[in-house]
């Protein structure tokens, strides 16, 4: 989405400077050629072992019964009627008085025998794993790394990112990957002494060392499932294949699928050279599309899926399912270009015809034609924290050091034995499948719409002057728009990394409260009595609201994760669901119109997902110093995400106006 157009501005810059700055690096390069040595296999060697923190992360806390049932009735109020509101009050005194307390004590006392984990993981995992909806759009998010002029060329880009996300990899494996942590003053803790005094503490007390720097260590427990790792579909809930034995990568083109090695017997990566000439004779093989690519049915229902796969695997597709399944990772190389538009490249990453992907996959690197490349992953093995440290080192690494440069194509030696191509056997009923769902698949991303906002200048350089919080400005403008457009607040989901906690996920930050309602209220009411600089107050007390909800949802303070497991044990224990559950308002307000998330840095261009309900939108969003941009989502029979998005762009204006207000 958002730099594009910036990013437009330095490409212009940059092209006078290409050929020289080109020059730079091959000299650099030339000296160190491709081998063994560490500096080629691993991306960085940190001082601070990868799971140095985890055996002393703190565990993600339960919050107080009573905590939640006030943070969950504050969260009613602004969307519910007086009476829903009663009827859901009178509700929520019930159960806390009654079955919840029952229900918090066995949740307490299962949490107190599962030390090693969280309460939410397993019951988040089965939430994904047992959803029968397709993956793409409503699950699989993606995201598009930044464009550099120099780097246009397929194959150059795609080799690029193959070795850096090995060494990527590699780096992971052998522990030797920098753990993950939030600084709150980087200048104080970002240090060489800071890794200096925290490796010296042992494991079992390490996180304490680093929280006198003010520094939070994170979870490192997703990251190994970004590699070897796929979701395979299964009756009633999926679960997730690993082997770390493989040796190979998938890649396909035209839905045709092809292995190759990438690593050696001994584990080390293969030189670039050999890894690219592969993926040169995988461009040059001119075989016309597979219109029959079993990576359709990746985008189905995850029953019938199963049921298809048992299918191919009775007719004699084990082994190439297996394949494709313990590959290291799948790369998808697609004949598109993009150019400058930027619909279709949204809707290529995010969804696409289905032909040439599989879904299935934990992450896959797409590449277009013209070089633009970006991941689309499955989610239900980890969140964005995880997958954006990986986005970013890699992208850093293809920048910085890159090991495969545009000279090099011409003396590529293809080694045809060296790719294995996938070849699966379908008979009439497979090819019969393939076909309905492809039609399927078809229309719903027909009835997909897809837009986006780039706004310039209001950034989050502005916010600071105005003493408000980025985020907070951004989702006041999503409600904005929408009480432009219908006139009321609707139920709206933010999702809040919990990663600073020992397998945290994520918990649910409801930004619709009593403050952002009575600033819709005002902006959009013709007879409002209230003076600008009234509404400027109370822009800045949504913000302070706001920051108060981020935070104590960061620290696990949020209400959705912990009714979520009370009615998931309810459930397991086989008792009668609580009253606080069958509740009409409890459902609404599960039911986001508004799914919001951002994931901001410099590496990415474009990033966004599918609505999570059908009447809904889907918001990807990103803050940058001075833009904030958006990419909107809907389903075009129920909501129109280019009506929203002229609404967002209204709502920004009025905002800033107001807050530009002396
Ligand atoms: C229901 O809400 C109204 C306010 O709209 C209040 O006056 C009344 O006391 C409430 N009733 C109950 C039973 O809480
Ligand atoms: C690969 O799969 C294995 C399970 O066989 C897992 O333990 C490992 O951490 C995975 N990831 C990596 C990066 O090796
Ligand atoms: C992993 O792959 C190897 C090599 O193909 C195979 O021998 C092994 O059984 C696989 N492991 C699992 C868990 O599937
Ligand atoms: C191609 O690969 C085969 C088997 O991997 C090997 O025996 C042969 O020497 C390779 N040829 C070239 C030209 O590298
Ligand atoms: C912030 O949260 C605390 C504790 O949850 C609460 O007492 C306080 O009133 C909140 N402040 C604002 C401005 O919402």
């Amino acid at each position: 989405m958002l730099s594009l157009t910036i990013q437009q501005k330095w490409i212009n810059r940059k092209l006078v400077n290409r050929d020289t700055m080109f020059l730079a690096i091959c000299l650099s390069r030339s000296t160190l050629a491709w081998n063994n040595s560490d500096e080629c296999q691993y991306i960085k060697q940190s001082k601070v072992p990868t799971m140095h923190f985890q055996p002393s992360l703190p565990r993600l806390p339960i919050p107080k019964l009573e905590d939640t049932a006030n943070r969950y009735l504050n969260a009613q109020r602004p969307i519910l009627n007086n009476d829903q509101l009663n009827t859901t009050i009178s509700y929520v005194n019930k159960f806390l008085s009654d079955e919840g307390l029952m229900l918090n004590k066995a949740l307490l006392e299962e949490n107190k025998k599962n030390k090693h984990t969280s309460y939410i993981t397993e019951p988040w995992f089965d939430m994904y794993l047992k959803d029968r909806k397709p993956l793409p759009i409503n699950y699989n998010p993606f995201l598009v790394f930044t464009q550099e002029s120099s780097d246009n060329n397929q194959l150059v880009k795609i080799t690029n990112l193959i070795v850096s996300s090995l060494r990527f990899m590699k780096s992971l494996r052998a522990g030797i990957l920098e753990p993950e942590v939030y600084h709150l003053n980087p200048k104080k803790s970002d240090t060489e002494l800071f890794r200096t005094i925290t490796n010296l503490v042992p494991s079992s007390l390490s996180w304490y060392a680093a929280y006198l720097f003010k520094a939070f260590p994170l979870d490192m427990s997703q990251y190994h499932n970004l590699f070897n790792s796929t979701r395979l579909p299964e009756l009633g809930k999926d679960r997730i294949y690993q082997n770390t034995s493989e040796k190979h990568i998938v890649v396909s083109r035209r839905g045709h699928f092809y292995a190759f090695n990438v690593l050696d017997e001994a584990g080390y990566i293969h030189p670039p050279k050999e890894i690219a000439a592969c993926l040169k004779s995988i461009l040059d093989d001119n075989r016309p599309i597979n219109i029959h690519s079993v990576g359709v049915l990746t985008a189905s229902e995850r029953d019938f899926w199963c049921r298809a796969r048992y299918h191919l695997i009775d007719i004699g597709n084990r082994d190439v399912l297996k394949k494709i399944d313990s590959a290291l990772f799948m790369v998808n190389l697609d004949d598109d270009v993009m150019q400058d538009n930027k619909s279709k490249l949204i809707r290529n990453f995010l969804h696409s015809d289905a032909i040439n992907r599989w879904f299935d996959k934990s992450f896959s690197i797409i590449c277009t034609k013209d070089g633009y490349a970006g991941i689309n992953f499955e989610h239900s093995w980890g969140d964005g924290v995880a997958v954006l440290r990986y986005f970013q080192d890699v992208k850093k690494d293809i920048t910085e050091k890159p090991w495969f440069h545009p000279h090099d194509i011409e003396n590529l030696k293809a080694n045809n034995s060296d790719i294995h191509r996938i070849e699966f056997v379908l008979d009439t009923k497979a090819k019969g499948i393939i076909a309905e769902e492809s039609k399927k698949y078809k229309q719903r991303t027909q009835n997909l719409a897809v837009d986006y906002l780039i706004i310039e200048g209001f950034g989050k350089n502005e916010c600071k002057s105005f003493n408000v919080s980025p985020d907070a400005i951004m989702q006041l403008a999503f409600q904005l728009a929408f009480y432009m457009q219908e006139g009321h607040m609707v139920p709206t989901y933010e999702s809040c990394s919990t990663a600073a906690f020992k397998h945290g996920r994520t918990e649910t930050i409801r930004p619709v409260t009593l403050e952002t309602k009575a600033v819709c209220s005002a902006l959009t009411d013709k007879n409002s009595k209230l003076s600008t600089a009234e509404i400027k107050n109370m822009i800045v007390a949504c913000s302070k609201a706001h920051s108060n909800l981020t935070k104590n949802a960061a620290m696990g303070q949020g209400f959705d994760r912990h009714l979520f497991a009370l009615k998931n044990l309810c459930q397991r224990l086989n008792k009668p669901l609580p009253d606080i559950f069958k509740d009409k308002s409890y459902e609404y307000i599960n039911h986001n119109i508004l799914s919001t998330s951002t994931l901001s840095s410099s590496a990415v261009m474009a990033g966004g997902f599918g609505p999570v309900v059908d009447d809904g939108y889907g918001i990807g969003y990103m803050i940058q110093d001075k833009l904030l941009g958006s990419i909107v989502t809907s389903y075009q029979d129920k909501r129109s995400a280019s009506d929203y998005i002229k609404n967002l762009d209204e709502a920004f204006k009025t905002i800033n106006k107001v807050m530009l207000h002396k």
